[in-house]
Parts: C-alpha cells; sequence; structure tokens
C-alpha cells in the first residue's frame, strides 16, 4: 500500500519534463493519476507508458478545464490531488517582448493555473479534503534579465497559492506551490553552455535539478506528511535562491 493510495489525482501538463515525472511518482505511491495535455493522442502515448490515464486538455480553455476535472471526479467518485503544472516558457528581453507572448505566457501560466485551481476547489470542497499543487519558479521569487513576462507569471502563481491556501483552508483543502530552479527538461533545452555553466555556479549544490526531483517535493505536499502545510512556496533549487 502506497502512501497516496486510495487517491485520485489530476496532473496538468503531463505528457513530458516534470508533470510527467510527477504523474509517475504519484503513481508508484498508490494514486490513481489522470494525465493531461494538449495533444489527445500523446496524452494517451504518455498515460499509458506509465499505466495511468491520459485525456486532452488545453489549461487556457476554462470551460474544458471545469468539465475535464468533472468528468475525473465524477468517474472515480472523488477527487484527492490536483497539479496545476503546464506552463509555457518564452524568452526576450523588455525592448523586445511581442504581445503574443505576453498573452500567451498569461494565459497558459496565470490563468491556466486560476482555472485549474478553481475546478480542483469546486470538485474537492464537498468532501471537506484535497491537496493542490502549483507551479512557480525561482524566477518568480528573484527575477531574471530576459524573462519578464515568465517572472511576472510565476510571482502571479505563488500569490495563486497564498491566496486560495487562505480562501479554502476552511474547507480542508491544502495549496501550495513549488518553486523549481533549473531542472532539466524540453524547457530548458535551448539554454546555451555559458548559461548552464553560470547556473551552476551560482548553485550550492553545484549541479541542475532533475525532474523527479520536483515530483518527489510535489508527492510529499499533497501527502499527509504535509497535513499542516499549505499557503507555502517551496524552492527545489539546490540553494540557487540564496
Ligand atoms: N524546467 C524548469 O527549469 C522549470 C523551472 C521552474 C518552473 N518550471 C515550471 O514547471 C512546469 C513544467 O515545466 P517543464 O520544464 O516540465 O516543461 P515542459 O517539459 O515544456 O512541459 C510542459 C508541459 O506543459 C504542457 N502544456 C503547455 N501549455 C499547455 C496548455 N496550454 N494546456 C495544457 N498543457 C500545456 C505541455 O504539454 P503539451 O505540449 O503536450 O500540451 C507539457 O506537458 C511549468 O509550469 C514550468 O513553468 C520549470
Amino acid at each position: 500500500m502506497g502512501e497516496l493510495s486510495g487517491k485520485v489525482a489530476v496532473v496538468t501538463g503531463g505528457t513530458r519534463g516534470i508533470g510527467y515525472a510527477t504523474a509517475r511518482e504519484l503513481a508508484e505511491a498508490g494514486s490513481e493519476v489522470v494525465l493531461t495535455g494538449r495533444d489527445e493522442a500523446e496524452a494517451k502515448q504518455r498515460a499509458d507508458e506509465l499505466g495511468v490515464s491520459g485525456m486532452a486538455l488545453n489549461v487556457t480553455d476554462a470551460k474544458a478545464v471545469g468539465s475535464a476535472i468533472r468528468a475525473v471526479a465524477k468517474e472515480h467518485g472523488q477527487l484527492d490531488v490536483v497539479v496545476a503544472n503546464a506552463g509555457v516558457l518564452q524568452d526576450a528581453l523588455v525592448g523586445m517582448i511581442r504581445e503574443e507572448a505576453v498573452d500567451e505566457l498569461l494565459s497558459t501560466n496565470v490563468a491556466g493555473t486560476i482555472h485549474t485551481v478553481q475546478a480542483a476547489a469546486r470538485a474537492m470542497m464537498r468532501r471537506k479534503t484535497g491537496a493542490i499543487v502549483v507551479l512557480a519558479s525561482i524566477v518568480g521569487e528573484r527575477g531574471s534579465a530576459g524573462q519578464t513576462a515568465y517572472a511576472a507569471s510565476k510571482a502571479a502563481v505563488g500569490n495563486v497559492a497564498r491566496s486560495t491556501a487562505k480562501e479554502l483552508g476552511r474547507y480542508g483543502i491544502r495549496v501550495n506551490a513549488v518553486a523549481p530552479g533549473v531542472i532539466e527538461t524540453r524547457m530548458t533545452a535551448h539554454l546555451g553552455e555559458e548559461v548552464r555553466s553560470r547556473r551552476v555556479a551560482d548553485t550550492p549544490l553545484g549541479r541542475l535539478g532533475h525532474p523527479e526531483e520536483v515530483a518527489r517535493a510535489i508527492r510529499f505536499l499533497v501527502s499527509d506528511d504535509a497535513s499542516f502545510i499549505t499557503g507555502q512556496v517551496l524552492g527545489v533549487d539546490g540553494g540557487l535562491v540564496l
């Protein structure tokens, strides 16, 4: 029996990277998991690899998020865990940021996270229990040259966790954020050697992180071991924030 057995979990953006590692981690801990991605065939294929369920979902579409989460809760009779992980990154110096890029970053990272937390809260309130984790970033805590829009979006995500934790505590629902440092995924694959070396040099643990290391922190936050933890933004960054 795993620590999450009997629980039902949804992980948005579970087709690769941190979301995929989280779906695997939660499934290994005994949870029934539904992972989502924008493309149905890919979501189903990645889910099959893990022996979990997969569905198409674009988090920028509030109605679609609401019906997908409701459908999972209805099918399983409950919803215990939601990880609002779906996110995008676009780098640009402030003088070069395109309007479309700002729109995409805010509609996915901020609005998409709010839609997901809202749908999760609605599905969890009646049972007066649940755990939600959202994906912030060290960049949202510290800022980053060339990442103004992304940094703004991720700072907002931290405040989604803090505000909804205040609001939903009375329903027994905990909301926390993780703030990864630089993690080796497709999102960071474009970083050049010079930037990587600088990040490693600035990181007390002297390396970049792996998706599994973020997934394990998420597993802890959604488990009963974190039963009195809510509204926190937990750095998973090798000390880079210091
Ligand atoms: N990697 C890092 O260093 C790092 C650091 C700090 C924070 N984070 C955050 O951690 C989260 C995961 O990052 P990652 O590195 O694992 O990124 P990734 O490898 O690029 O994966 C992103 C995931 O989000 C999904 N996604 C993107 N837009 C979506 C949308 N509109 N609707 C639904 N799903 C969408 C993608 O699915 P499809 O493309 O299949 O739809 C994919 O599964 C993000 O929120 C990111 O900002 C990452």
